[in-house]
Parts: C-alpha cells; sequence; structure tokens
C-alpha cells in the first residue's frame, strides 16, 4: 500500500470506528460484531503503526489511554457547577410547583430527568472537538480529567452534524452495576479493600492518575445541561435532543410533563421500576423546559430556581438477625457475615449482609436474635443500619467477636489503627493458602492456563500443593488420576506452570499477594527496586520515596518479608527460575533527572515531543501533562500556550529549550 492508499484507508476506518462507538456505546444498537469492530481496530492500529506520520490524538486507537501519571491541572468553570436543592416528600414537590406558578403563571412545561449517581462532569466541545472535561470540584474550581475522560468510549472526541461552534455540556459519569460488580472482584483479588458503591467507584476512577487503567473501567454517561452563549432553541428538551444529533449521549429516560401531576406519576414510576435499570438512580430531577421562563426564575446562591431532584428514600426492611459467621480471606481478614431471616427487599430476597468489622457490631449494639432493620447500601450489597430496641426479645444476646481463627485455631490480631482482625497463620491456614494459589495463578498475575479456583481446591484437598512453590514440583504423573482431569489437561496444566517462569518482574510481585500490592502498586514498586532482595531490604523511607507508595502499603510490604516462611517461599521460587528481578533500572542511561518531574510543551525541530519523553525517562525522569508547582522543568518549543508559559514562570519552574534540555542530560 503506498502512502496515499494508507491515509485514505486509515481515514475510512476511522470514520467507521466512531460510527460503530457510538452505535454500541451511546445508542446500545450495535450493527457488527465484536469480532468484526475488533479486527477493523486492529488493522487501524497496525496502519498507524506503520504511518506514525498520520497520527491524530482523536482516532478511535486512542481510547487506551495513557501510562504516563498526571497531575490535574485546576481549571475554573466558565458558568458555576451548582447542585440542586432536595426534597424527599411529594408535597415539597407541590410547593415548588406552586411558587413556579407563583412566579410565572401556569403555560410551561416540565422536563422529567432520573437523577444519574455519579460524579458530574463538564465537558467543553470547540468546533466539534472535546477540548476539556472538567469536575465540580468545589463548583468554581474543578479537576481537568480530559485524559480520563477521553478514555470513556461513550464520550465522542469529535461530533458529527450541525454542532455549535463553542459550548459546554454537563453531565454524569457513572459505572454500571454489572461493571461495578466486576471491578469490585478485581480489587477483591488483588486483596485491596472494594469500592463501597457504583459512585465513588466512577469518582475514584475519573481521579486515577493513569489513564489507561481508567480505559479498562467500564464507565459511561449521560448528559444533561447544554451551556452556551447562544443556545440553540427556548427548549431545554429540544436542545439536548439537538445534542443528540451531533452524536452526545443523552438519556433515553426523560420525558416532558404538562403538569405536576405528570410528574407525579413519572416519580412514582421509577420509585419502584429504578430496580430494572442497569445503572442506579437516587432520584428524579424535575425541570423546567424554557430557557427563558429558567433565566426569569434565575438562581439562589447554591441552586437553581428552575429545578428541584426528588430523592429515593433508601428502601428499608426489618428482619431477624439469626446468627453470625466469620470468613477469613486470602489475606487472612477476618470478615463478619450476618445471617439473617430470608426477607424481600428492592426486588430480591436477602439472607446475609456483610458486618464489616467488630467496630460496625459494636456500634450497631448488635446482638443475635434482634429484629433489626436493613438497607441496600448503595442499592446492592445489603447493610444492618440500625436495631429495633423496643422490640429485643428475651432471648437475644450480644455477638461475641471470636478470638480465634475459624479455619486454622490460630489466635487472631488487631493491627493498631486498622478496624479488622487478622489470622495471622499465613502459612497453614486453608482459606488463605488457598486464596494465595488462587490469586497466584489468576489472570493479571501468573496467568496458568487451565489451573481454577476447583483445580486449586482439588489439589489442597489431596496434599498436593500447600505453598506457592509446591505448584512447581507438581508431576504430570500426581495429577492424571485426580478427579475431573484426564492426560491432556494434566499434561496442559504442567507446561502452563513450567511457562509460567517467563512473566515478568513486576507482575511476579503482584502475583505473591502482598497485601496492599495490587497490580499498579507492583509495577511501581518493581520499577523502583529491580529485584526482589532489593525490596525485601527496603527501609520504611525508601518505599515511602516511590510515588504512591504510603505508610501502609510500606508496612504490609515489611512485615511481609520479615515473615521466615515467606522468605523460605522466595528462594524457592529463585530456585525454580522465576523472574525476581527485571532490568528497567539497568535501562536507564543515567539518573540525572531522578525524582525531576517534567513537563514537554509546543513542537520541537531535533526531537518528537515521544521521543523527548523517553529521553525523560531514560535518564531517570518524570514526563507529566500539566504545569503544577510540582513541575521542575519546562521544556518549551514553538507555538506553546502562553496560558502554560505563564503558568510555569507563576510557579518558578525552570524553562528550557531543546538545546538547554540536551546539555542538562550530556552535562
Ligand atoms: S441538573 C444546575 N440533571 O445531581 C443544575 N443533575 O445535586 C445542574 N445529577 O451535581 C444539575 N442527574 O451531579 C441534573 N438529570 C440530572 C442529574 C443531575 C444527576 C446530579 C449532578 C448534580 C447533582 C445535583
Amino acid at each position: 500500500m503506498d502512502k496515499t492508499a494508507a491515509r485514505q484507508r486509515i481515514d475510512e476506518l476511522r470514520e467507521e470506528l466512531n460510527h460503530h462507538n457510538f452505535k454500541y456505546y451511546v445508542e446500545n444498537q450495535p450493527e457488527i460484531s465484536d469480532q468484526e469492530f475488533d479486527h477493523k481496530m486492529r488493522e487501524l492500529a497496525d496502519l498507524e503503526a506503520e504511518y506514525p506520520e498520520f497520527a491524530d490524538p482523536d482516532s478511535p486507537t486512542m481510547r487506551v489511554g495513557s501510562d504516563l501519571t498526571q497531575e490535574f491541572e485546576q481549571v475554573q468553570h466558565k458558568y458555576p457547577m451548582l447542585s440542586l436543592s432536595n426534597t424527599y416528600s411529594e408535597q415539597e414537590l407541590r410547593d415548588f410547583h406552586n411558587r413556579i406558578v407563583r412566579q410565572v403563571g401556569e403555560n410551561f412545561r416540565y422536563v422529567a430527568e432520573l437523577k444519574y449517581d455519579g460524579t458530574s462532569i463538564s465537558l467543553t466541545y470547540v468546533n466539534g472537538q472535546l477540548q476539556r472535561a472538567v469536575t465540580r470540584g468545589d463548583g468554581t474550581v474543578g479537576d481537568d480529567v480530559t485524559r480520563n475522560v477521553r478514555t470513556i468510549r461513550s464520550v465522542p472526541l469529535k461530533l458529527k452534524g450541525n454542532f455549535l461552534p463553542e459550548f459546554e455540556i454537563r453531565g454524569e459519569i457513572f459505572l454500571p452495576i454489572e461493571g461495578f460488580k466486576r471491578l469490585n472482584r478485581e480489587k477483591e483479588k488483588a486483596g485491596e479493600p472494594p469500592f463501597a458503591n457504583p459512585r465513588n467507584a466512577a469518582a475514584g476512577s475519573l481521579k486515577l492518575q493513569n489513564s489507561s487503567l481508567v480505559a479498562k473501567r467500564p464507565l459511561d454517561c449521560f448528559l444533561y445541561y447544554l451551556l452556551a452563549e447562544e443556545l440553540p432553541t427556548d427548549s431545554h428538551y429540544e436542545n439536548l435532543m439537538l445534542a443528540k444529533s451531533w452524536g452526545l449521549k443523552i438519556s433515553p429516560y426523560m420525558e416532558i410533563c404538562h403538569s405536576i401531576d405528570d410528574v407525579l406519576k413519572f416519580v412514582r414510576r421509577w420509585e419502584t421500576d429504578r430496580k430494572d435499570l442497569p445503572f442506579e438512580i437516587d432520584g428524579a430531577v424535575i425541570k423546567v423546559d424554557s430557557i427563558s421562563l429558567q433565566r426569569q426564575l434565575g438562581f439562589t446562591a447554591k441552586s437553581p430556581r428552575w429545578a428541584i431532584a426528588y430523592k429515593f428514600k433508601a428502601e428499608e426492611a426489618r428482619t431477624r438477625l439469626l446468627s453470625v459467621d466469620f470468613q477469613v480471606g486470602r489475606t487472612g481478614a477476618v470478615t463478619p457475615v450476618a445471617n439473617l431471616e430470608p426477607v424481600r427487599l428492592a426486588g430480591t430476597t436477602v439472607k446475609r449482609a456483610s458486618l464489616h468489622n467488630a467496630d460496625i457490631i459494636s456500634g450497631l449494639g448488635l446482638h443475635i436474635n434482634d429484629l433489626v432493620t436493613v438497607e441496600k447500601g448503595g442499592e446492592i450489597i445489603p447493610k444492618i443500619t440500625g436495631v429495633v430496641l423496643e422490640e429485643r426479645p428475651s432471648n437475644s444476646r450480644p455477638i461475641e467477636f471470636i478470638k480465634n481463627c475459624p479455619e486454622c485455631g490460630a489466635p487472631l490480631m488487631r493491627l493498631e489503627g486498622e478496624a479488622a482482625h487478622y489470622c495471622p497463620n499465613s502459612a497453614s491456614c486453608p482459606p488463605q493458602i488457598k486464596g494465595k494459589l488462587e490469586h497466584f495463578i489468576s489472570r493479571g498475575a501468573m496467568n496458568i492456563d487451565g489451573l481454577g479456583s476447583e483445580t486449586i481446591n482439588l489439589l489442597f484437598n489431596h496434599g498436593l500443593v500447600k505453598t506457592i512453590p509446591d505448584l512447581y514440583r507438581l508431576e504430570t504423573s500426581q495429577l492424571v488420576n485426580l478427579e475431573r482431569l484426564g492426560e491432556k489437561s494434566a499434561r496442559n496444566i504442567i507446561n502452563s506452570i513450567k511457562k509460567s517462569i517467563e512473566v515478568p518482574w513486576p507482575r511476579v510481585l503482584y502475583a505473591l499477594g502482598i497485601r496492599f500490592v495490587g497490580e499498579t502498586v507492583a509495577k511501581k514498586l518493581a520499577a523502583a527496586f529491580p529485584s526482589i532482595d532489593k525490596l525485601a531490604t527496603a527501609t520504611k523511607e525508601e518505599l515511602t520515596a516511590v510515588d504512591e507508595i504510603g505508610e501502609k502499603i510500606a508496612q504490609s510490604i515489611i512485615a511481609f518479608f520479615k515473615s521466615e516462611a515467606n522468605r523460605k517461599m522466595i528462594e524457592e521460587l529463585k530456585q525454580y527460575g522465576l523472574k525476581l528481578e527485571g532490568k528497567e533500572e539497568n535501562n536507564l542511561e543515567s539518573r540525572k533527572l531522578a525524582g525531576k518531574s517534567i513537563v514537554i510543551s509546543g513542537t520541537f525541530t531535533k526531537f518528537s515531543r515521544d521521543e523527548l519523553k523517553q529521553m525523560i525517562e531514560r535518564h531517570g525522569g518524570k514526563n507529566t501533562g500539566s504545569v503544577t508547582g510540582k513541575t521542575d522543568y519546562l521544556i518549551a518549543g514553538e507555538n506553546m500556550g502562553p496560558a502554560k508559559l505563564e503558568k510555569a514562570k507563576k510557579h518558578g519552574v525552570t524553562i528550557l529549550n531543546e538545546d538547554q534540555f540536551l546539555s542538562l542530560i550530556n552535562s
């Protein structure tokens, strides 16, 4: 293919893929299979790799984010981001309506919308391109999270149709329920605390520093508020319909209401139907449709007078607490779980509820046999919210938190400042061993094909594996006689175990299952400590000097290497040839830029921006996206934005041109 043909094909593929992204993520009406989509994406990625001169940050291939850590720039909102006044009662909705009628008469309509339970975002489009995405912040100033938002497939990077040349559109970014459950399963596997609800998960995701991690989270959005110097029509509803025709994701659950009774019907219907939605809502939002009437009604200091949020009451039920089980996880944390008399709540039958830890139990003053109130915390995980003390039965008795591990009998420990109890017997407590083995073989860790939790259970119950190194001692002959395993799968398992010794050091470190060391932390640690021996002897100060490693993680690492059993395990793994060291650090040409945070801006004559970035990293520095008080150098090229330069001067950042940067690293 010659260059012209390549350019043409690239354009064609980009257009097609943008269209299919829109069909899939915005309209939920895919026209092609995932496989066809992936095929086109691969073809585009290959062509872009072959012809880097046609790179475009808005290409559909760029939705994967970047590994660069970023510090968020604070941006002032052009129009302040206000909140809504809330009500929980129908009477107050009627009062709201009567107030409006008094001010503007009877001749108007409402738009009733759902109140999406996520985190609000303001998107700015200029000439049809996404220019900026900013969080609410304090309403006046928010964080620029553009890089993260660009990874959300339902946010178009380029608009279509007859869009306004410049506008802002606000909406909610949220994590659908299925995605939330998946994310929490992954977190649990990594020994990290799960998110309490989808809202926290969405807000936390937007603030991640590594946008390639954001790209892996199935975030979605609904946009509900168009702002511009001049709006296209006088109707909020019509404006949103126009925005929809530009490719923006507008909720299909909006309705025009001609009377307050219509509004009440809408909120009553969704109060029950919300359980069937694939995402969470915490109420409805009622807005006066006419923009000129909205202007007439105006704002209070905090919220518009033309809109109100009607919040649903959390669904609650009463039932009896029958008993409490204590579960031991892979990291040894002991979680009390309540067994309840089954009760219907928000469309499902609730039988169990997590009690989290001993403090929660004593805070509630819970007794066995108590009548308790249960709510669906964040609508998903049921939680006990209170005790009906007036009805405490005579056979009630206080819950005693166990003193010994229910699985292995070891006395439990509680670390200072931590709410959870732990079983310290990590070397021989069965659920901890099995959990650790399951984590070790899992996809993001050693990715050992053919082994799953069932086989691990089988191997453990037959006494074949008790520690991670035991996996590397297994032989095909030991597996063939186990139930459900034939000769072929036995051989496959052994081969995959053998192959796993090629897994690189950061993933092996993650696979070891050190508490609080998830995938990202493992990568950071592996980059800072090129071998397990260096990591094992690192002091708390050396550990916390690494980006994103705090006291809690440092302490957990030190405790891990203090254990005799863990040290023995590592020696054995070394003998089996696992990669317990990596070469990253050795690739460094120098450490002249170690600890330095450097921003690149503008265009250059000798090097591309990417080459400059690589040079920064080869000399131990960190390339960041925006100038902040923590920036050490700004490498300034041509056509650099005056605002950035101004900011650099304000923070006293050293400004270098290309040649000055070269002499800095060659000095
Ligand atoms: S309109 C000036 N519409 O609720 C009014 N907000 O407390 C702008 N929210 O911060 C907000 N769904 O994050 C609006 N359909 C909807 C909404 C909605 C959720 C959130 C939003 C806002 C908060 C108000």
